[in-house]
């Protein structure tokens, strides 16, 4: 730190795009892109502490050994990239994934893809998104877990710790970063990059608490957001980024800002100029800069004017040189730059089978009409129709940057190998993504009048979810909505199997389909996970992350809504909290999934129904397999505060377990429960449960199973 310049100095918290090894020609579109000699020429200088979305160990290794070797002070350099939900092999996407309801499933899959990234010259990704969508509209619902806080927390720690592993210092440890800091998720009408106006207790008790979460479980470094909170911009929130963070979290990480999201400030109209927008952001607590060069431009100035305090200056730096030391830099500059680990793909091989894996256990049965599933290997007439039958362009999802396409499994070959007698499969498109096809659905009704069953592979374009990728209808595209009307019409039974990115609103066809799997965008092994659960190959265990709702203008909508003075009233159509055209409840709850098995729960036991306030309280339910095949059921655990100084949600999922039961076989599955659970953020904002009565169930979705009650006793009351 002493022998640094200030020129230097700023370098560290500069992060620019990697253009020495780009994943592709135009990764930074808004912002002039420098050339790779450029880039080097920087690196050289020591006026860059960061490089991303490059790949590649041996062009990697060339930038570290320029900045080791010919900069100065020989400061390695860190190598960032999105690494979402994989990196060369892909695993589903992070919203698929939280349907596993496996958090262990998580921590495995962003392990392996950790050590994919490292392999390819990486020290650091931007993951995970541990944003809450409770708005469907919103497109990057589809890098976070879904609509619920629990279900964020643990999802996002799991990440965290699969993809730091044991050992930050490791060749194939990658460092995590929760994002985007924060409420980015809540974005006003699901439109990104809109403003967020929201109370700061559901800032606090929805959009916080994943990200603590994440840090409790070992980030060292988060995102800033693009959006603003209440009018502050997030990466230039002082609140958000030095009162909360830092004073009262202790967070000793490190803040990087969004790509360009400094700059932002400018639109924003929070900042007048360039030199203010660094000003702001700076002394708010963004440590790093992305992309935009403002740090480094104007950094300097604002120190020697004294308008940035030199020793606020020094302590971001000093963050930077530890998290490189705490990666083992300093000793190893050269880790994870080994274009030896590249070239060898085992690893990758090894993958596939975890891809596998972690696709079925994503996939969710939302519906099973007479059992129409699973489907049966040889003896079945069937007819593989729609655009998603043979597409290789959307298997992977939003925010794959370096997957390795060649190797990927679209479903037709996946459903193909599964079959006894492959002529039993006729495909056929039917339409386009978007466009009918001219003919398409004359011969896709042909098909299906000439099979058993058909399978339907519809969906969203994979452009439709992730950055920047706001709907304003959440439906599928009106000509594959008149593909499966006339398909479904034919008479013969229909699996539709939907590929999206966000909850979908589903009509016609669509719904009365006699099954329906919601598959997400499930990466490499699309198509063997996916006849894995057609044909029974795998009992599918996956439930829903987030709510299908009946209709598109019912956004946002998620289980855990405040409960309404007029609450809905079957039979009352008026006055009372209610849509005109459908009724509240949804078309799928959070929590639903089916198995080819059937579970059968007993009441809810508790071991006290007075909760001391010190206390614990365990809740059991026996939970049998009343089926003849062996299924894994999600039992979940939720509460409800009847009567609070702040109007609480209908019900809130507080614990959860997946457990494996035999055919016949009863298990009896326990939880435990004390009052930090049943804490929220009050009026004056304490965070504090409130002595009183509860409603809990344990249940296999958010709207099922009989309430028991108990009673949490106030401070000192036995
Ligand atoms: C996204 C971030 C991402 C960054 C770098 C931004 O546009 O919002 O999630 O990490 O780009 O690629």
């Amino acid at each position: 730190m002493a022998r640094m310049t200030m020129e230097e100095k700023v370098g560290q918290l500069g992060c620019f795009a990697d253009m020495h090894r780009p994943f592709a020609a135009d990764v930074n579109p808004e912002v002039a892109a420098q050339s790779a000699s450029e880039v080097l020429a920087e690196v050289r200088a020591g006026r860059v502490g960061t490089l991303f979305n490059g790949v590649g160990a041996a062009l990697g290794r060339e930038a570290q050994r320029i900045a080791v070797e010919e900069s100065r002070l020989g400061i390695p350099l860190l190598f960032a990239a999105d690494v979402i939900h994989g990196m060369r092999t892909v695993f589903p996407i992070p919203l698929g994934e939280g349907a596993s309801f496996e958090p262990e499933l998580a921590r495995r899959t962003a392990r392996a893809a950790a050590i994919e990234a490292t392999a390819a010259g990486l020290h650091w990704t931007f993951a995970p998104a541990v944003d809450i969508a409770r708005d469907q509209r919103w497109g990057r619902g589809a890098e976070g877990s879904g609509e619920d806080v629990l279900l964020g927390c643990v999802f996002g720690a799991a990440r965290v710790r699969g993809f730091q592993g044991d050992d930050l210092r490791a060749e194939d440890a990658l460092l995590a970063t929760p994002k985007h800091f924060a409420a980015y998720g809540g974005a006003a009408a699901g439109l990104d990059y809109s403003q967020v106006d929201i109370s700061a207790q559901t800032l606090r008790d929805v959009h916080l608490p994943p990200f603590r979460a994440c840090i409790e479980a070992g980030a060292l470094t988060l995102m800033s957001a693009f959006n603003d909170i209440n009018g502050i911009p997030a990466s230039a929130n002082r609140w958000l980024l030095t009162d909360l963070l830092r004073t009262e979290w202790g967070f000793d990480g490190l803040v990087i800002g969004d790509y360009t999201a400094d700059m932002e400030l400018i639109a924003h109209g929070y900042a007048e100029d360039e030199r203010d927008a660094t000003r702001l952001a700076f002394t708010a607590g963004l440590d790093i800069s992305m992309q935009s060069g403002f740090y480094r431009d104007h950094l300097p100035a604002l120190v020697a004017a004294g308008v940035v305090d030199r020793a606020q200056l020094d302590a971001s730096v000093r963050r930077v040189l530890e998290l490189k030391d705490r990666l083992g830099l300093f000793d190893n500059p050269y880790r994870s730059l080994d274009p030896q680990r590249e070239a060898d793909t085992s690893h990758r091989e090894a993958h596939e089978a975890l891809a596998r894996d972690a696709a079925r256990r994503s996939i969710v049965l939302l519906k099973n009409d007479g059992d129409v599933l699973p489907l049966r290997r040889a003896g079945q007439r069937i007819a593989l129709i729609g655009p998603m039958a043979e597409d290789r362009d959307n298997l992977e999802g939003c925010w794959v940057l370096f997957g390795e396409r060649e190797r990927y499994v679209d479903l037709v070959t996946g459903l193909r190998a599964a079959l006894e007698d492959a002529d039993a499969l006729t495909v056929c498109a039917g339409s386009g993504l978007e466009e009918a096809l001219p003919g398409g659905i004359d011969a896709a009704v042909a098909a299906a009048r000439a099979a058993d069953v058909v399978v339907l592979a519809l969906g969203e374009p994979q452009r439709y979810s992730g950055e920047a990728q706001s709907r304003v209808s959440i439906t599928l595209p009106p000509a594959q909505q008149a593909l499966a009307d006339a398909v479904v019409a034919s008479g013969t039974p229909v699996v539709v199997l939907l590929r999206h990115g966000r909850a979908l609103a589903l009509e016609g066809g669509v719904r009365d389909a006699a099954a329906i799997a919601a598959c997400w965008f499930l990466g490499s092994q699309t198509g063997p996970a996916t006849a894995d659960v057609l044909f029974g190959g795998y009992n599918p265990s996956a439930r829903l992350p987030l709510s299908f709702p009946q209709h598109s203008g019912q956004q946002p909508y998620f289980y855990a809504h405040p409960r309404s003075g007029r609450p809905e009233l079957p039979g009352v159509t008026e006055f009372k909290n209610r849509w005109r055209e459908c009724t509240n409840a949804a078309l799928y709850p959070f929590g639903h999934g089916l198995s080819y098995t059937t579970f059968d729960y007993g009441a809810p036991r508790l071991s006290t129904s007075r909760l001391t306030w010190d206390g614990t309280l365990t809740a059991t339910v026996a939970v049998t397999n009343t089926g003849s095949v062996a299924g894994e059921e999600v039992v979940q655990l939720y509460v409800h505060d009847r009567v609070a100084s702040r109007v609480r949600p209908v019900r809130e999922l507080k614990d959860f377990r997946k457990v494996a039961i035999g055919p016949g076989e009863t298990v009896e599955v326990g939880f435990e429960l004390d009052r930090r659970q049943l804490a929220f953020t009050g009026p004056e904002m304490q965070s504090e449960a409130e002595p009183g009565a509860f409603d809990l169930w344990l249940a296999p979705s958010s709207v099922a199973g009989e309430a028991v009650q108990f009673e949490l006793l106030g401070p000192g009351v036995e």
